[in-house]
């Protein structure tokens, strides 16, 4: 019975390196996904938490760079997500 238990407390600690080492690569991956994110995922993903999402005809290019820096601060959004928005809402 004693080696049974030490032989699984060994898989045990095998099992969570291992769990270890996956959830350090995919905490990467999560990185690179979100810089590869493009202003039309960036915009569903966020801007439709509050609202409606307007859709890009609403407002002119001057109006979504003012709308871009409002909910900036409303969305929690980096700088970058917001020029990637706005850039996506003014074509
Ligand atoms: C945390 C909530 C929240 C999020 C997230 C949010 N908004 Fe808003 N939005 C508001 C509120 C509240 C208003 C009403 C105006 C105000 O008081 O700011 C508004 C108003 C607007 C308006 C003006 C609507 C009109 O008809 O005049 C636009 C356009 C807009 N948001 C676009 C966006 C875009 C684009 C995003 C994504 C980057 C976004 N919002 C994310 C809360 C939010």
């Amino acid at each position: 019975m004693t080696t049974i238990s030490i032989k699984s407390i060994a898989s045990l600690l095998i099992i969570s390196a291992g769990l270890i080492a996956v959830f350090s690569v995919n905490g990467c991956k999560v990185s690179q996904k979100v810089a590869a994110k493009t202003g039309v995922q960036l915009w569903t993903e966020n801007c439709q938490r509050c609202h409606n999402t307007p859709s890009a005809a609403s407002f002119s290019a001057e109006q979504w760079e003012t709308i871009g820096l409002h909910m900036q601060s409303r969305a929690l959004l980096t700088d970058e997500e917001r020029k990637k928005i706005v850039e996506f809402m003014k074509q």
